[in-house]
């Protein structure tokens, strides 16, 4: 799929989206409770989604999607073993893992894929059950864990992970177990609320950045049903697109507190931005200030995923910013395309370096799904030509309706998806002749 886009400003409403990184906790959560019938609201119909879903219908469930809600029947769930290449898709189905465990006290996954944005490993999911008690084979191919858990257990972790503490979560909850150095995302903290609706005793302490959890009592459950949060990542990418192409928008449907990072640091650059309940406005200026180092770290710090969208911001700054991902510092594909588009922009000694940079219409491609969405805003931002962004249909792994929802404030892009198209516009972009979607 290939994408055609023009220097816009965005104004108008947008409407943020469920959060597609608390629908795999939450799947999750209704597994491992032992629900027979599991019901998320709030579901984005993201690609990303989907891979989950025929994931789970390899186990042995069947899944029906009225509007936003997905109806999942876990009745006959089984440890079916499931293809690698469904598994390899996305990352969100490595909590298959915490979840059989939890069910089961038995898991067989394939490794885990989602974008190409550094290595991404598993050990600390392995060292979870490991800790629990479980017995671990690892082979190149699959990760087994089986066993009887531990009732009163502790785990450790050399680092945060936010699948991981998912995980060890799930895996813990017909256990007493305290887990320590945890991930805080929104999405870890929504899985606790899951659980505790639930009749799981788990609590938080952010201060140590401790779990604590007692799955002992629960009760036995036919049914779960789980509300997803705003997508805080959309909502992120919409605050910048808006302040990179001087526009005026209005965000409704996000919790501002999730994005605190990202609106902090906007503000300091110069956009003008009014929070109220549930909605936020914000309004781009022509100019910015630079940042002297942002830090790309685990949450409450600024996140990772929209490291690539804030670089596209940062070129219209005044001065030098300097930004250093602690998460993935190999997420890097977006600096390379931007090269292209004539921004000023390097990767130096490990942090990303951002000159002041005019960047004019080139032909560019997306290698993963947030430097797509930061690719998008360049597009946006780009004098002279239009952008050609080849590899666009990434897209549709995490933003429901994303090109819809473009159009409707004001964007200025056209969607291809047919080879003869795409060579004509390959071409030249002077042939380009817009047709509708
Ligand atoms: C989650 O990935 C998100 N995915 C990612 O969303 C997000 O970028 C990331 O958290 C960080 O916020 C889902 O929730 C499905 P991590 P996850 O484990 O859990 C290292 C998006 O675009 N690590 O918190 O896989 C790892 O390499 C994405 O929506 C180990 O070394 O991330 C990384 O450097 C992409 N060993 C760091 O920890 C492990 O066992 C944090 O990764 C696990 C992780």
């Amino acid at each position: 799929m290939i994408a055609l886009l023009e220097k816009s400003k965005v104004l108008g409403e947008v409407k943020v989206s469920g959060s597609k990184n608390a629908f795999f906790p939450a799947v999750g959560a209704g597994i491992a409770l032992g629900a027979e019938k599991i019901i998320i609201k709030n579901t984005p119909k993201i690609k990303d989604v989907f891979v989950m879903l025929e994931l789970l219908k390899e186990l042995g469930c069947e899944y029906k999607i009225q509007n936003s809600e997905v109806i999942i029947n876990a009745e006959k769930i089984k440890l079916n073993d499931v293809s690698p290449e469904n598994f390899g898709k996305i990352r969100g189905s490595v909590v298959i893992f915490g979840s059989l465990l939890g069910r089961f006290e038995n898991a067989k996954i394939p490794m885990p894929g989602g974008c190409k944005i550094g290595k991404r490993p598993i050990d600390q999911h392995i060292k979870a059950a490991n800790s629990l008690g479980y017995k671990v084979e690892e082979k190149e191919e699959y990760v087994k864990a089986y066993g009887t858990p531990k009732k009163d257990g502790k785990i450790k972790f050399d680092i945060k992970t936010v699948t991981g503490t998912e995980n060890a979560i799930l895996m813990s909850i017909n256990s007493k177990v305290e887990i320590e150095n945890v991930a805080i995302e929104p999405e870890v903290q929504e899985l606790i609320n899951y659980l505790k609706k639930y009749g799981v005793d788990i609590r938080l302490e952010t201060e140590e950045d401790k779990i604590f959890i007692d799955g002992t009592k629960r009760k036995k459950i036919k049914e779960a049903e789980f509300e997803l949060i705003p997508d805080r990542i959309e909502a992120g990418t919409w605050l910048i697109l808006a302040a990179a192409t001087e526009g005026k928008l209005k965000i409704k449907n996000v919790i501002a507190e999730h994005i605190k990072a990202v609106i902090d640091v906007l503000k300091e650059c110069g956009a003008k931005i009014k929070i109220y309940e549930n909605k936020i406005e914000v309004e781009g200026s022509e100019k910015y200030k630079s940042v002297d180092l942002l830090i790309a770290d685990s949450y409450p710090a600024f996140p990772t995923d929209l490291q690539p969208q804030i670089c596209v911001m940062l070129l219209k700054a005044e001065g030098k910013s300097r930004i250093k991902d602690n998460i993935f510092p190999e997420r890097v594909s977006h600096i390379w395309e931007l090269k292209k588009m004539g921004a000023d922009i390097s990767l130096e000694n490990g942090e990303i370096i951002i000159n002041p940079s005019k960047i004019y219409g080139a032909e560019i491609e997306a290698k993963d799904l947030r430097s797509t969405a930061a690719l998008v805003i360049a597009g946006l931002v780009a004098e002279k030509n239009q952008t050609i962004l080849k590899n666009f249909g990434i897209i549709e792994r995490g933003y429901e309706n994303f090109v819809k929802k473009l159009k409707n404030v004001n964007a200025k892009i056209e969607v291809f998806e047919d080879e003869i198209r795409k060579e004509e516009i390959i071409k030249g972009i002077s042939k380009y002749v817009p047709y509708s979607t």
